[in-house]
């Protein structure tokens, strides 16, 4: 039987771009209705549907659109970080051409970050620029990717080396349409991956009540009890609206957006060593995104620790969160030091030639630190070595 929950709306305050972001419970299927209130009826729409979602998320989707009285065109897309490529976007362009589609139509993407990355980067350059409305199935995705406008997609460079988001465009989504009820689809990896933004969340704005709340409901949300998972997505989803409205294009040079990458320049120095694993098999190996930002949130505490920003006791509730979402707080077989402070220096956020790292501060908020004391680095990188 389904549970009626309230849906919740959070509006992302950027003027003329402005846009809702709805979070329920087993809405999926208001998806043509809502559409249509915004664009009105008779437009084609690329509905690009994530290849690991099934068809009981898809279909309902489906059949809302087609009854909404749009031309539905369906693309599967493959929603694993390889897939995050000009290739697939390129298909997908096809598929837009194919179905006909002009100015005044849609892409909508159904599914995870890679999807919702790519479909939005489509919708961006198709005739240079069509509306997207974000439909996220993940929980990082709902409560960061498909909010805030960045598409784009990864390169692989002559030597086969990866660029994370090296080409992408700012392009914000007219709708974000977030059906918590498909998060039950997710294996629980997937799931406490997405719980590493949430507690990235609690250590970045205004929302001083969010740390508490995220401590005490992190096993409701763990088992996607509808009323706690609606509240804890909307109350992410203000956090990351509030970040992106003050900072739109990451240019605030005291932080703004560049906050969100609390834990990131850490995490993309050990993301993408293909031995790591979260725990003792190695079969679990390499870490996923949300496991090597839970432990880069944690390096992150402790440097603050070290500087003295934050508390003791911050760094202690941060690292029984993240304990107790399952995810590693510690983690073996890492290079020495200087090889990871060398893979941090080439992290994308490095600006001109500046080491930028996101330190939280106590009273929920962070700060932007150029070119730390390599012997703070060192001293983040041991407290998460195992
Ligand atoms: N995920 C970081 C941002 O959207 O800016």
């Amino acid at each position: 039987m389904s549970r009626q929950v309230a849906s919740r709306t959070v509006r992302v305050d950027l003027e003329q771009r402005a846009y809702d972001v709805i979070v329920g419970h087993e809405i999926r299927a208001e998806i043509g209705p809502r559409i249509r209130e915004i664009v009105g009826p008779d437009r084609r729409i690329l509905l690009v549907i994530d290849d690991a979602l099934p068809n009981s998320i898809s279909e309902p989707a489906l059949d809302s659109l087609a009854r909404a009285g749009f031309h539905v065109t369906t693309a599967r897309a493959k929603a694993d970080e390889e897939h995050k490529s000009l290739e697939q976007t390129g298909n997908l362009l096809i598929a837009a051409a194919n179905a006909r589609l002009g100015r005044d139509d849609l892409v909508v993407a159904l599914g995870g970050g890679v999807v919702g990355d790519v479909a939005g980067f489509v919708a961006a350059t198709y005739r240079r620029g069509i509306g997207v409305i974000q439909c996220p199935t993940t929980l990082l995705s709902m409560v960061d990717a498909s909010v805030g406008g960045k598409t784009g997609v990864n390169l692989t460079l002559e030597d086969g080396s990866t660029l994370k988001n090296a080409v992408g465009a700012f392009h914000q989504p007219r709708l974000v349409l977030a059906d918590t009820q498909t998060l039950s689809t997710l294996s629980e990896r997937n799931l406490r991956c997405g719980l590493a933004e949430c507690i990235k969340h609690t250590l970045l704005c205004a929302d001083e009540g969010l740390l508490e709340r995220t401590e005490d409901n992190i096993d409701g949300l763990l088992s996607l009890e509808p009323e706690i998972t609606v509240d804890l997505v909307a109350r992410n989803v203000a956090v990351k609206a509030r970040v992106v409205a003050a900072d739109e294009r990451e240019h605030d040079p005291t932080g703004g957006r560049a906050l969100l990458n609390l834990g990131h320049t850490f995490a993309h120095a050990i993301e993408t060593l293909p031995h790591l694993s979260p725990d003792a098999h190695r079969e679990n190996a390499p870490l996923r995104h949300g496991e090597a930002v839970a432990l880069g949130v944690l390096a992150a505490c402790r440097c603050a620790l070290e500087l003295g920003t934050c508390s003791q006791d911050l760094v202690d509730r941060v690292t029984r969160m993240v304990s107790r979402a399952g995810l590693p707080v510690q983690i073996a077989g890492m290079p020495g030091d200087d090889a990871l402070i060398d893979r941090m220096q080439h992290d994308k956020k490095t600006l001109g030639g500046k080491l930028r790292i996101v330190v939280p501060e106590t009273g929920s908020r962070c700060r932007l630190m150029t070119n730390p004391d390599p012997k703070v680095l060192q001293i983040a990188w041991a407290s998460i070595r195992a």
